[in-house]
């Protein structure tokens, strides 16, 4: 069977990674997060104590090893070997992660590791410019996304199970401004291929989109058969 290459691409917070992670351990595929990747260059810059400035960033995102290693639960992320899984997640990280991914160099040095990482197939990749910029060519497109006050929700039942204080309005006003940010950059911008199918997840549940996109891939490996 041909192992495809498949794009997910959605604003922030819509599930993407979660779903990505589940559909691609049920079909025995790779599961690439660029945004991880992003965060990865962010939080190196940061560990690096230096000013805001393009090109040294782009110097440190082409030196970079980002690997991961997925396990049952996470996804582990290592940058030249050292473990960043949850350093990039962190709020100064979240906070500067836009600016950084929005540097024409980070993005072509990323894009060269991802075309590497996705060339032989059998890989789910999630992020915002997958199907538009990283593999126009790929077999399945998908553009997952929900409202924002869902998103906002999500994500406040997630923090709030982990103890943390956290105020509704500030997460939605926060997604509202990442939106934004991803959506008007001049290089790359989030936006829709015109041939990925739209999935709003506002109403479904994890499993249930879960299922849908199985079904989708399997389908399609089917078509090569
Ligand atoms: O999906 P995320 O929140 O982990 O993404 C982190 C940041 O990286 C977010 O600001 C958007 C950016 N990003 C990007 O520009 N291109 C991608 N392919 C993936 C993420």
């Amino acid at each position: 069977m041909k192992k495809l290459v498949v794009a997910i691409d959605g604003p922030a917070g819509a599930g993407k990674s979660t779903i990505a992670k589940l559909v691609a351990e049920k079909l025995g595929y790779a599961y690439i997060d660029t945004g991880a990747m992003y965060r990865s260059v962010a939080w190196k810059f940061l560990q690096t104590g230096a000013d805001f400035d393009g090109d040294f960033i782009s110097g440190l995102a082409e030196k970079m090893l980002i690997e991961f290693k997925p396990e049952a639960k996470v996804n582990r992320v290592f940058v030249d070997g050292v473990e960043v899984t949850t350093a990039i997640r962190s709020q100064e990280v979240t906070a500067n992660v836009s600016r950084v991914a929005a540097i024409g160099a980070v993005r072509e040095a990323m894009v060269a590791q991802q075309r590497r990482m996705g060339e032989a197939g059998g890989v789910l990749m999630d992020g915002r410019d997958i199907g538009t910029v990283v593999f126009p060519q790929a077999d399945v497109k998908v553009f997952l996304t929900a409202s924002v006050e869902e998103r906002a929700l999500r994500r406040y039942k997630e923090l709030v199970a982990k103890g943390e204080d956290v105020k509704l309005e500030v997460l939605q006003q926060e997604i509202a401004n990442r939106d934004k940010q991803d959506s008007e950059r001049a290089i790359s911008p989030l936006r829709q291929a015109e041939d990925a199918l739209y999935l709003d997840t506002s109403a479904m549940t994890i499993e249930e989109v879960t299922t849908y996109l199985m079904q989708l891939v399997q389908e399609k490996e089917n078509v090569f058969l």
